[in-house]
């Protein structure tokens, strides 16, 4: 069996996996990092998003083994860097704010694939937000609250201690 190691949301792994084990199974099952949750069978929905090195990846979509040597961050990783003292990443503030959320299967995956789009584009229009998410299904709210949201944290994360004004 393969031993791989890798950083996930600060504390180093290293582990003998399985070839075939997906990403998302090995944070899951092995780490504990529920947080992360499966959706779909059909790398659709997006739930199962993760940073892999500062980038969005589907983790069900992603080898344990095409991890190794990586910087995973999931959900769980956030909000406790120094950068966020109170607990809570913006984002994660931003989502909650604005009720961006009904049941929560899809926040964890929505909210680090809005991080990776701010990355790429940290003023995105609506119209650049509905586009830099449409990898990401929501069931629940249509989606007009988590644009909100993802503008929020965005001008925040711009300007720490300003917030957007949404209508
Ligand atoms: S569980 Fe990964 S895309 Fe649905
Ligand atoms: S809040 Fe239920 S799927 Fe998005």
């Amino acid at each position: 069996m393969p031993r791989i190691r890798m950083e996930v949301d600060g504390a180093t792994y290293e582990d003998d996996v399985e070839p075939r084990l997906l990403l998302v199974h090995y944070l899951r099952e092995r780490l504990g990092k529920v947080g992360t949750p499966v959706g779909c069978d059909t790398s659709n929905c997006g739930a199962c998003t993760v940073l892999m090195d500062g980038m969005s990846v589907k983790s069900c979509s992603v080898l344990a083994v095409q991890a190794d040597g990586q910087d995973v961050t999931t959900v769980e990783g956030l909000g406790v860097e120094p950068s966020t003292p109170g607990g809570t990443h913006p984002m994660q503030r931003a989502f909650h704010e604005e009720h961006a959320l009904q049941c929560g299967y899809c926040t964890p995956g929505m909210i680090m694939a809005s991080l990776d789009l701010l990355r790429e584009n940290p003023d995105p229009s609506e119209d650049e937000v509905r586009e830099g998410l449409e990898g990401n299904l929501c069931r629940c709210t249509g989606y007009q609250n988590i644009v909100k949201a993802v503008r929020r944290a965005a001008s925040e994360m711009r300007e720490p201690g300003r917030q957007e004004v949404t209508p």
